[in-house]
């Protein structure tokens, strides 16, 4: 960190058409949040910029959707999305959107001033995809195909979301429009497009080397490998660097500020950026500070970070810096610390699916859930998705949880508070106590760590001093020099060494876990660490000096963490029992409405219990007794039996995932139940008109539920 600069530290603008779920927090906006927290510890002059994405084509097709306007859509999620991020401690500066007056005038005064330069935008005709039945030209989004990459059936006209690959409308095979499903045509329209072909020279010597105008302007080696691969391989793909179309025919964004542009918008993607810009300076405006300072100026004195999602590396390290050079004045950014993914258990989030949480649901699901923001934080933190996808588990929650936090960190703080109580009525005793050596050594490589991004290592190096803590006191043993030498001086050297540390990781785990921060200073009597008061520890530690001077009262002793995984207390289990559950019975419904796609379902020996529910949930099933009455092959699915079930007053058919472990000969004439009420729904071209009942073991054997051969087909079951 450097005092002289000014840091603006930007999160991606979040879409304000959807909730955000844990995978975008680890993603751009946790590991932002810690880095500038670190910062701010340091006494940095830093601002964190983030605010909701409320143009383009997403927010239009779900407006369309659920057939309401977009302004409704965004001012839910915009209010959604910043209060979970508040809640969740995501320490934003400023949180703006991009609907915003001041945003919409930013991105039209630089819009002028690339045409003002000339040689910057161009106009062009091209033509593009128009759906005829809506007599509209479509967006990017609006169009859906085959990719041309990996074949994906469901790719959009600007990104394939399987493969990840950017791609051109023109590109997909078999387009539709996802307005009226119908192929497209082609028709003539006219376009701005960003010459961003004349910019590919200074573009691949700068992600190369770092050198901006015949000037170092930051350390290459510091950029992400996987961050720097991405935009090379961009760069040196012959098409990547063609002029980009920035302006749209929508109805929906910022209107083109040109004669005769009548309904154009930019494009999101070349307004969105300019909202880190215009977010600032409402930022700036707000608090009396000059916006320009943080993005203009001495390039050396600037610090300009981006912390995004991999899906957006090409927009921040190729085409915003572009615009930003095109612009002139800017600066550039000095690192661009892209996540890969999180995925959730095994998979891709999925809001069809309902796999995975979304950050508004965590925190209702787990209100009553201790600590339940910085659990959440620590989890996410321990396993970051840094340089590779990660996978988020509602077990290493739980252990993340109990080993780190409760065993090491709470275990050790609660030890000294108590001991501390016990031995000296609260009162800090020896003044000769600094914080040992060896720790200092842990503190740097700590705060190297984040300054290089490596926030992971540096959360497990934080674990390292509360272990070392843990060990000092046990090796130390002071209660039982206390029974054999009570005066000796080691006893308050040791409480009073112990208490140095736990300020010292009040200190240190303040970006990481900041409510726990803040209770553990409540433990110490002290107020909650301040801005800049890291720089002042490290100072200390430097020059030996204490960090709680002798004769400091600190306060009554507290459990910080209680763990979860307690046999005398199943309350906190039992929330993340819930979780798991709610995947069991997505899985459960997978293998029963396809069983021959769901094979990987981890449903174990005894599955989960599920979430209560009322008798009058139960008792809108009816399920009956039936009779099979034939039986035969669903040609191409091996999994499926067609069956004819006998219910005594009717005949029913049902597809059944049954077909590896009987025939259809063993079935004939068996006795079964029935969920008689199931609504229908097509399984390979059959229509299934309820289901089967079956107890299932823990090696996924399946045997059918009777009711006893003196029963009769459609009797009621109870
Ligand atoms: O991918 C996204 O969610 C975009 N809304 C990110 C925009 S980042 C920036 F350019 F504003
Ligand atoms: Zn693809």
């Amino acid at each position: 960190m450097d005092k002289s600069k000014k840091y603006c530290v930007t999160s991606a603008l979040p879409y304000a058409n959807g909730a955000l779920h844990l995978g975008h927090l680890a993603g751009a906006y946790l590991p932002a949040d810690i880095y500038v927290r670190y910062l701010r510890g340091l006494g940095a002059d830093v601002i964190f910029i983030c605010g909701s994405d409320e143009h383009g084509a997403a927010i239009t097709i779900r407006a369309k959707k659920d057939g309401i306007s977009p302004r409704e859509i965004i001012d839910k999620y915009h209010a959604l999305n910043k209060a979970t991020f508040e809640q969740l401690g995501i320490s934003f500066d400023h949180y703006d959107r991009t609907s915003a007056p001041l945003h919409h005038e930013t991105a039209q005064a630089f819009f002028k001033k690339l045409i003002d330069k000339g040689g910057e935008l161009e106009e062009r005709l091209s033509e593009q995809y128009f759906d005829e039945e809506y007599q509209q030209f479509l967006a990017d989004r609006y169009i859906m195909g085959e990719c041309p990459n990996c074949a994906n059936p469901e790719a959009y006209g600007d990104q394939c979301e399987r493969c990840g690959t950017t791609l051109s409308p023109l590109e997909l095979k078999n387009p539709k429009s996802m307005l009226s499903g119908a192929t497209p045509i082609l028709k003539e329209t006219s376009h701005w497009y960003f010459r961003l072909d004349k910019h590919g020279d200074w573009l691949r010597e700068w992600i190369k080397t770092g050198v901006l105008d015949g000037q170092q302007h930051h350390d290459p080696k510091a950029w992400k490998n996987h961050v720097v691969g991405q935009c090379l391989s961009w760069l040196d793909d012959g098409d990547g660097l063609q002029p980009r179309s920035i302006t749209r025919d929508l109805d929906w964004g910022i209107p083109v500020p040109m004669p005769g542009a009548e309904g154009k918008v930019l494009y999101v993607w070349f307004d969105a950026p300019i909202g880190y810009i215009s977010s600032t300076k409402q930022w700036a405006a707000d608090n009396g500070k000059n916006w320009e300072d943080y993005w203009k100026g001495d390039p050396d004195k600037l610090q300009l970070v981006h912390f995004i999602g991999k899906d957006n590396i090409v927009f921040h390290c190729i085409v915003f810096p572009a615009m930003l050079k095109a612009h002139g004045d800017y600066a550039l950014p000095v690192n661009v610390p892209a996540n890969q993914f999180l995925n959730f258990e095994g998979r891709k989030f999925s809001k069809s699916k309902g796999w995975g949480i979304e950050q508004h649901e965590y925190l209702e699901e787990f209100a009553d859930f201790p600590n339940k923001e910085d659990a959440l934080r620590w989890a996410l933190i321990r396993n970051l998705p840094e340089n590779k996808d990660a996978d988020f588990k509602w077990d290493e929650f739980v252990d993340f949880y109990d080993k780190d936090l409760a065993d090491k960190l709470g275990n050790f703080i609660n030890r000294v508070i108590t001991l501390t109580n016990s031995y000296y009525g609260g009162i800090a005793t020896a003044s000769s106590a600094t914080v040992p050596d060896n720790i200092k050594g842990l503190v740097e490589s700590l705060c190297e760590d984040i300054e290089a991004y490596n926030l992971k290592a540096a959360a497990s190096t934080l674990v390292e001093i509360a272990s070392w803590g843990n060990q000092y006191l046990q090796d130390t043993a002071p209660w039982a020099i206390r029974k054999t030498d009570p005066d000796s001086p080691v006893i308050a050297l040791c409480i009073s060494t112990s208490l140095q540390l736990v300020n010292l990781l009040a200190v240190l785990c303040e970006p990481f876990i900041p409510f726990t921060s803040l209770k553990i200073r409540n433990l110490l009597n002290l107020p909650a660490v301040k801005t800049g008061e890291l720089g002042e520890v490290i100072a200390k530690l430097k020059n030996g000096e204490a960090l709680l001077p002798a004769g400091h009262q600190v306060g009554q002793p507290e459990i910080l963490f209680a763990k979860i995984n307690d046999r005398n207390d199943k309350s906190r289990l039992e929330i993340i029992e819930r979780q798991k559950a709610k995947l069991e019975a997505i899985l459960a419904a997978e293998q029963q409405s396809n069983p021959e796609g769901a094979g990987n379902s981890t449903i174990q020996q005894y599955s989960p219990m599920k979430d209560e529910i009322q008798y009058d949930d139960f008792a809108k099933m009816d399920i009956r007794t039936a009779t099979i009455t034939a039986a035969e092959r669903i040609p191409k699915a091996d999994k499926l039996l067609k069956l004819t079930v006998d219910l005594g007053f009717e005949q029913r058919t049902v597809a059944s995932g049954i077909a590896e472990q009987f025939t259809p000969e063993e079935v004939v004439g068996k006795q079964v139940l029935l969920l008689a009420n199931l609504a229908p729904r097509k399984i390979r071209g059959v229509e299934s008109q309820g289901m089967i009942l079956m107890a299932e073991d823990g090696e996924g054997k399946l045997s059918f539920v009777q009711a006893g051969e003196a029963f009769g087909p459609g009797l009621g079951v109870k």
